[in-house]
């Protein structure tokens, strides 16, 4: 969080309610893996879940799943028919995801697919509506090559972490050097329109518009 202390839970106090079930996938989360500020948060999570519905998207793709916060909150934007593909490589806290859903009735609209991203990006078919990256910052140039093309006209990618806690203005660590070389890949891409906004650590929407 790079705003004053106390921002973030403010905005929160003065949103809709985390639903009981997210409350407790995120104290399963607490308890059960070793990096639990990985799961997106409520606010996040509900600007993003708004996005897709208010893109009226049918498609969602998501690259990083894991205790699967995310996938689910897009998956309740999405209508009856709608489909969610997330893809993770970690068989563990994606079993918690897993286990999450199935007390969701928009658990049905999602579908994991194991293993490396990269590989599993291969093996996906179509078009998509909605997108949104959220795993190893390594590749995201790579994740954002594949994506933009296999994103509709008026659709939209939502990026996260691209704010770095912050070290993107001043990057000394292989990490924070690779989020802002991904930052001026996508801001120089002409397929697209970017807006990164300031919540959390930082979340770039682009809306692809050729
Ligand atoms: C920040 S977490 C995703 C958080 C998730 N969106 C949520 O709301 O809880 C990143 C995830 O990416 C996965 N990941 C990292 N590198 C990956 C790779 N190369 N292929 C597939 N998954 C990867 C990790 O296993 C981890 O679960």
């Amino acid at each position: 969080m790079i705003f004053a202390d106390g921002i973030e839970d403010y905005a929160r106090d003065h949103s809709l309610e985390e639903d009981s079930l997210f409350r407790r996938l995120v104290d399963v989360t607490r308890e059960k893996t070793e990096h639990p500020e990985m799961q997106t948060g409520h606010l996040e999570a509900t600007l993003l879940r708004m996005l897709v519905q208010i893109t009226g998207a049918k498609r969602v793709l998501e690259i990083g799943t894991f205790t699967g916060y995310s996938a689910l909150a897009m998956a309740m934007g999405l209508p009856d028919d709608g489909e969610l593909i997330t893809l993770d490589k970690d068989p563990e806290v994606t079993s918690i995801a897993q286990r999450c859903w199935k007390h969701s009735p928009h658990g049905e609209k999602i579908k994991l697919i194991l293993g490396e991203a990269l590989d599993s990006l291969e093996t996906v078919k179509g078009y998509f509506d909605f997108a949104f990256i959220d795993a190893d910052k390594e590749n995201y140039i790579a994740y954002w090559d594949f994506i933009v093309p296999r994103v509709r006209k008026g659709g939209l990618i939502a990026v996260d972490n691209t704010l770095w806690h912050g070290a993107v203005l001043d990057p000394k660590e292989p990490l924070d050097i690779l989020v802002d070389e991904f930052n001026e890949h996508a801001r120089g891409d002409e397929r697209v329109e970017v807006l990164m906004l300031t919540i959390r650590d930082g979340l770039t929407l682009a809306r692809r518009i050729m």
